[in-house]
């Protein structure tokens, strides 16, 4: 069974794309979070994405991680206005700003959807269970947004083990809560190339639960590979 991931499709369509090669998760801005910190090595990154396939990238700079001074949707919108002409003139790319809102009460009252859409792409801590996780949805949600959880394969909690006799198994109930409450899920790129190392993640991809893929590329050297879209379509499950 080959992957598809619709949530990207669907971004591709809002933005009037002609395919659906998007990477919708990036610290690429330069200078700007703890992604690249210059535009040269933007640039270098950006180049590399384009070849491997990509026909748009998003701008997701740390929104509400409180480690980088003051980030609003005010500095972003700002920021990306200062480099998108050039980067696009000289990568040939579209770029699109959003942010990855990291919701640890209080949320801003101004989010930043992925460019023109309604989507915006949150994260949580990674290690504790965060109480408040259905009432930050639930808020995001009845603001008017469809909420995208950032990277699910890295919450410990998201996916936790439970003895099932003689065996070890995955408990899905927190998963399947989510679904059903129409929170949308995106994996890193990274992890589907050594889906070995997270076969719990399978069904859930079968089940086609997991609708975004991204690269949440930081940095040249961060061990996060850019999506190939040309092998990604033949990637088996
Ligand atoms: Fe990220």
């Amino acid at each position: 069974m080959k992957m598809t991931f619709s949530g990207n499709l669907e971004l591709a369509e809002i933005h009037g794309l002609k395919t659906n090669q998007v990477d919708m998760h990036s610290h690429l801005l330069p200078a700007f979070d703890d992604g690249v910190q210059d535009l040269e090595t933007s640039l270098k990154i950006i180049h590399q994405i384009k070849q491997k396939g990509a026909e748009a990238l998003f701008w997701t700079p740390h929104l509400n991680l409180g480690s980088f001074g003051e980030i609003t949707k005010g500095t972003i919108t700002e920021h990306f206005r200062k480099y998108v002409d050039i980067i696009r003139q000289q990568t040939g790319i579209e770029l699109f700003c959003g942010s990855e809102l990291f919701c640890s009460p209080p949320i801003p009252e101004k989010l930043v959807p992925l460019g023109n859409s309604d989507f915006v792409l949150i994260e949580f801590p990674l290690d504790v269970y965060p109480r408040y996780l259905f009432d930050v949805i639930y808020n995001i949600q009845i603001s008017g947004y469809r909420v995208i959880i950032a990277h699910v394969e890295r919450y410990q909690w998201l996916f936790p083990k439970k003895k099932s006799f003689l065996k070890t198994i995955t408990d899905y109930s927190l998963v399947e809560e989510l679904k059903s409450k129409g929170v949308y899920f995106q994996v890193n790129y990274s992890t589907i190339t050594k889906l070995t190392l997270h076969k719990e993640l399978v069904p859930v991809l079968k089940e086609k639960k997991i609708e975004f893929i991204g690269s949440d590329k930081h940095h040249e050297r961060d061990n996060r590979p850019l999506i190939d879209f040309f092998e990604l379509n033949e990637i088996d499950l």
